[in-house]
């Protein structure tokens, strides 16, 4: 009997018959309590039956000894289900360390990858669970995802064509085939292909009532110049699009260079911002001012810092001991405002975040932010090692384009700071839309989107990748677009005002405080300013620019210390940051802050006056509101 039971688990297992197998192992094992397989085997159905907790303490039980591929994926399934993120990553990446083709945890690792951005991994190990066999339709589509997001569409499309050709159904994948073709026709738009998006918008159907197949065909012909029909095809798109007015076209990048003619004030002002210049490579490196002489290391007296343009590169070497180490540098990022970091290549071809940057204060060359004062590896003196992943990631919040870093460092055209299609998506269907008068620009706008619209998009760059950040983290100020959010202005307004209510997104900070004063007094006066709209026709109005307003019927708060001027300084205050130099930063999270609030020139101690003050205040909102402000500033004290 016993053998044949344990087969019979097996191949119940291996027919996904969870609860056959469960029930067949349990009786192996009332026979033989301690049997390896049979145990194993009841570990993996009760991972399997999603019963993670259970499962990992059976596992703990079972001890690490000859844990196979299926039991690391299975642990890091649970793990994942557990939201213990990185120790699941951890135990889908030992699974494959053991069977390099375990598709569960190729496809598991992928979909992670996807999430956190490490597109080009994910890319890689999309392209192994392609060339596995009955897993190629899906290792295709994920593929092409990745793709698409690292903007690589002509390798994109390649990879959603493969999926829908191998199984137009595209069975056993939970992807429907319309939105897979909807893909592979938005790459083809990507890299200038009307004609190929044409047949595939075709093999969809057109003639149903589907708005994003109209709105696709629209700029299909867009690109053909066909502008009748182009036009045609997108009244029959109706809405399609109008929700999200800041989403990126699928069209060509066609660099900043062809805008001037037309936007020259704001081309004029966003070339000098720092957004454009917040990185430098290629030819751009001959112009760093580099340190007139050797620098010591800021945390070991045994070691220098030579810094230096050879051949047109700047290359760094680093004397530790009797030791000399070479790094080449291919990007330095920050536009020297704050600071500036060199990212570069050593001997081996590793890429290193360098050790040394620059800052824009008394102490211009120093030690890069978060690195190791004292490596224990003498190579670590270039510079903290960086996936390829990781510095990919630095070009996309420091660029334009996001391209590998395979092909940033080999374009003809280098990458450019943050520039105009990098907010507003690729520029091809605009230039042909003004050139055959398209009734819409067909080019992001995000002056019509909504505030919370607005926070994400600089969001993609002013905020954390990983959104959970607490407002008592020291370095929560630098992510602007993590903290604003917080405010009561913000939270209590439903799309009173946004980052673009404060800055023009096409220049540098408006340092004049009366100017964002102006803003904060929009809603913080006892009346509505007189001379500009009504709040309700503000709020009201399509352009969200500078737009500050309250919505209709909210009560008017002003404040009991200084109701005129000066909020910037109490409410928003500059903070200096843990990380040293000129890393100063304006807290967004506005608030009272009653550890620094300090009046300005008064007799009165802070407290009293802010208590008079505000006793004040609160007595005239309680007589005027039938909702007094008593209440709320209680409860908050
Ligand atoms: C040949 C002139 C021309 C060129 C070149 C041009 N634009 Fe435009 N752009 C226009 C015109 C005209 C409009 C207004 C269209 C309308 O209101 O429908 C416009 C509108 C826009 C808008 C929408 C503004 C809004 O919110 O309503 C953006 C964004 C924009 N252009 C960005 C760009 C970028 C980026 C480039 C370079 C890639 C560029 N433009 C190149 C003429 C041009
Ligand atoms: C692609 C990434 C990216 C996006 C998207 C982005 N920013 Fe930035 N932003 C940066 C970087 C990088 C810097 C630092 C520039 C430097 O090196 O000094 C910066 C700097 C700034 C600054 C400081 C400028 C100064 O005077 O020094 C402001 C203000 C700003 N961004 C606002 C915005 C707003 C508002 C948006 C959304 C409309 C936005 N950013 C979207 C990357 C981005
Ligand atoms: C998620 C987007 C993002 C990534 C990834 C990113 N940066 Fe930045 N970086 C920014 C933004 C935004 C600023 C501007 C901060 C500010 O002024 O508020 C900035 C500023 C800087 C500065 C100027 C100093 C400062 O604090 O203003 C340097 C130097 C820099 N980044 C280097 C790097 C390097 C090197 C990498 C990769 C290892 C990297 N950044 C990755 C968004 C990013
Ligand atoms: C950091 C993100 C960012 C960059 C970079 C950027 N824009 Fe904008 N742009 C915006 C936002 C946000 C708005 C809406 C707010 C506004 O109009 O000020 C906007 C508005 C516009 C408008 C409409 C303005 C109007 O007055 O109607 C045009 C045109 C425009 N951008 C063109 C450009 C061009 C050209 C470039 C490159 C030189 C560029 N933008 C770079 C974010 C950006
Ligand atoms: C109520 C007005 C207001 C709003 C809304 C606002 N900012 Fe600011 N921002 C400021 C002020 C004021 C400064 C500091 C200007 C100075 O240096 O004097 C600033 C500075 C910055 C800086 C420079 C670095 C720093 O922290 O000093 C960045 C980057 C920035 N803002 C990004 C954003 C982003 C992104 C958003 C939206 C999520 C946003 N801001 C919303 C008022 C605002
Ligand atoms: C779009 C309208 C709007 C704008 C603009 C605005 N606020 Fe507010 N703010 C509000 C609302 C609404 C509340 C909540 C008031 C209440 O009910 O107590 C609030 C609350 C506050 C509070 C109290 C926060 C707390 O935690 O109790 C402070 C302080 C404040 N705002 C300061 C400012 C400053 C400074 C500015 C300009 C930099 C500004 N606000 C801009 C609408 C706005
Ligand atoms: C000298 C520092 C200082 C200045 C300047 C200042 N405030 Fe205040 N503000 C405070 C303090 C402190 C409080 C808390 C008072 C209390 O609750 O007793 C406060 C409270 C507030 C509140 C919340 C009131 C309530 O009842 O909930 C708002 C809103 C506000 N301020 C807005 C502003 C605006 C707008 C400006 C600029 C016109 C400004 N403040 C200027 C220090 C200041």
């Amino acid at each position: 009997v016993f053998p044949g039971l344990r087969a019979q688990a097996r191949s119940a297992y291996a027919r996904r018959d969870w609860r056959l197998a469960a029930e067949r192992a349990r009786s192996v094992l009332k026979q033989s309590p301690g049997d390896r397989e049979s145990l194993r085997l009841l570990a993996r159905t009760i991972a399997r039956e999603g019963k993670a907790s259970d499962a990992l303490d059976f596992y703990a039980n079972l001890g690490p000894d000859g844990m196979e591929a299926e039991d690391l994926f299975l642990v890091g399934k649970c793990l994942l289900g557990q939201q213990h993120i990185e120790a699941g990553q951890n135990a889908l990446t030992m699974a494959l360390d053991r069977d390099p083709k375990h598709a569960e945890s190729l496809n598991a690792l992928v979909e992670l990858g996807l999430k956190s951005k490490d597109l080009l991994e994910a890319a890689g190990r999309a392209e192994r669970l392609a060339a596995i066999p009955s897993w190629e339709v899906r290792g295709s589509i994920l593929l092409g995802k990745a793709r698409m997001v690292l903007a690589d569409h002509a390798k994109a499309a390649a990879a959603f064509e493969r999926a829908l050709r191998l199984d137009p159904e595209l069975r056993g994948t939970d992807e429907a085939p319309i939105t897979v073709r909807k893909n592979l026709v938005r790459s083809f738009l990507a890299v200038g292909k009307p004609t190929e998006a044409r047949t595939q918008l075709e093999r969809i159907g057109i003639g149903g009532n589907d708005p994003e197949v109209f709105w696709l065909l629209s700029r299909a012909m867009l690109q053909q110049r066909q502008v009748d029909a182009a036009t045609k095809a997108l009244e029959r798109a109706g809405s399609f699009g109008r929700d999200h007015p800041e989403t990126a076209e699928p069209a060509l990048f066609v660099g900043s260079a062809k805008c001037t003619g037309c936007h020259t004030d704001i081309c004029r002002s966003q070339k000098n911002s720092h957004h454009a210049q917040s990185i430098r490579t290629g030819d751009q490196l001959k112009e760093w001012a580099l340190p007139p002489s050797p620098v010591k290391d800021p945390y070991n007296p045994d070691v220098t810092h030579t810094l230096a343009h050879e051949d047109g590169r700047v290359v760094l070497t680093s004397r530790v001991g009797d030791q000399t180490l070479r790094a080449f540098v291919d990007y330095v990022m920050g536009s020297g405002n704050r600071a500036r970091t060199p990212v570069g290549r050593d001997e081996s071809g590793a890429m290193r975040e360098l050790r040394i940057s620059y800052y824009s204060d008394a102490a211009p060359w120093d030690l890069t932010t978060g690195h190791t004062e004292k490596p224990e590896d003498s190579h670590a003196y270039l510079g903290m090692p960086q996936s390829a992943d990781k510095v990919r990631r630095c070009l996309a919040c420091h660029t334009t384009t996001t391209p590998s870093v395979a092909q940033a460092t080999n374009a003809k055209t280098p990458p450019v700071g943050v520039s105009c299609e990098r907010c507003h998506g690729p520029g091809g269907n605009h230039l042909d839309a003004i050139a055959v008068g398209f009734p819409v620009p067909a080019i992001g706008q995000p002056r019509l989107s909504t505030p919370e619209q607005v926070v994400q998009l600089c969001g993609q760059c002013h905020s954390p990748p990983n959104p959970v950040i607490a407002p008592t983290d020291p370095l929560a100020v630098r992510l602007q677009a993590a903290t604003f959010p917080w405010s009561r202005c913000y939270t209590e307004t439903k799309n009173g005002l946004s980052c673009i209510t404060c800055h023009d997104p096409h220049k540098n900070v408006e340092t004049a405080r009366a100017a964002n004063e102006a803003v904060c007094l929009a809603c913080h006066t006892a009346a509505p300013p007189s001379s500009s709209s009504s709040a309700t026709e503000l709020a009201s109005k399509p352009d969200r620019r500078h737009a500050a307003s309250l919505p209709a019927g909210a009560k008017r708060v002003v404040c009991p210390v200084e109701p005129a001027r000066d909020c910037i300084r109490c409410h928003m205050p500059v903070v200096t940051t843990p990380l040293g130099h000129a890393q100063r930063f304006t807290d967004h999270y506005i608030r009272v802050h009653r550890e620094t609030t300090k009046p300005e020139s008064n007799s009165a101690s802070p407290t009293e006056r802010v208590g008079s003050a505000s006793d004040r205040v609160r007595r005239e909102a309680a007589d005027q509101s039938p909702n007094p402000t008593t209440e709320t500033a209680a409860t908050r004290n």
